[in-house]
């Protein structure tokens, strides 16, 4: 294993350790709202806190970018990108779906990648070239083919309305469309998912680069494709992704494209 990915894993293990002890006892958590329907614990600082402090002794020279205390250090070609908990939603409510998410790019291209599932003890790690895996076994993208046959995940739109029209456009032709769709609630385990054949495509308007970046490597180096709405590279900037299997990928862009309106397209 590289040893950024190692420090990566160690961080996301110890960020994992302060979730699972708050997770015992949700009652005693103090919820604060950031702005309507996007809410932080104490957790969630605890956590990057404990993720930058380890980062820092090992790679005092490079850059950070976390949800929660967004840019630190100094200007590097290196730069992590993390989301202490994502999912901060389920994990209030005690609904086991949430991770921490953690990747490093290297002038700007994400090189090592850990999304872990404290709930079910799940660790994704990918590095570049090196292939995606879940708890050191390959995973790769699903082969389905038929966009009929796809299981497609998603996440709602809960804190901007502006393109729910759109989004509800799209959402009712894929609901006719696909095998099912699934909105679990923690975007970064749903990338990984995708990675690990477990859905067959995902799309998601307005994410921000810290629930995106470790997900979108796992899913390229397991074979499959990130874009954003053009199906181009640029869904960190945009926050707008599609994802899937290299067939789905393209069937998704295909559909949602006429759906598309002013806003959505940059
Ligand atoms: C959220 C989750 C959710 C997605 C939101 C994200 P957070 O992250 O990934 O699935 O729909 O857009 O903001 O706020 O829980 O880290
Ligand atoms: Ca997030
Ligand atoms: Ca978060």
């Amino acid at each position: 294993m590289h040893p950024m990915l190692t420090i990566a894993v160690k961080a996301a293990r110890r960020a994992g350790h302060i979730i699972s002890r708050a997770s015992l006892d949700i009652s005693q958590l103090t919820v604060s709202a950031k702005q309507q329907s996007d809410y932080v614990t104490e957790v969630d600082r605890a956590a990057e806190a404990a993720i930058i402090e380890m980062l820092r002794e090992t790679y005092p020279t490079h850059a950070i970018l976390a949800e929660e205390s967004g840019s630190s250090g100094p200007e590097s070609e290196y730069q992590w990108i993390i989301d202490p908990l994502d999912g901060t939603t389920n994990f209030i409510h005690g609904f086991p779906q949430y991770a921490i998410s953690i990747a490093v790019a290297h002038k700007g291209v994400a090189s090592h990648a850990v999304v872990y599932d404290t709930n079910r003890n799940e660790l994704f790690t990918a590095s570049k070239g090196a292939g995606a895996f879940v708890n050191e076994k390959r995973i790769r993208v699903s082969k389905r083919a038929k966009l009929a046959d796809s299981l497609i995940g998603t996440g709602f739109p809960y804190r901007s309305f502006t393109h729910i029209d759109a989004y509800l456009a799209i959402f009712k032709e894929l609901t006719q469309k696909t095998a099912g769709l699934r909105r679990p609630g923690a975007a970064a385990l749903d990338l990984a998912y995708v990675a690990a054949g477990r859905l067959d495509g995902f799309w998601e308007f307005g994410l921000s680069p810290w629930d995106m970046a470790a997900g979108a490597l796992l899913i390229s180096e397991a074979g499959g494709l990130v874009g954003d709405l053009a199906g181009e590279s640029d869904y960190l900037a945009t926050g707008n992704v599609i994802a899937g299997n290299p067939k789905v990928f393209s069937q998704l862009l295909q559909l949602i494209s006429p759906h598309l309106t002013a806003g959505l397209q940059a």
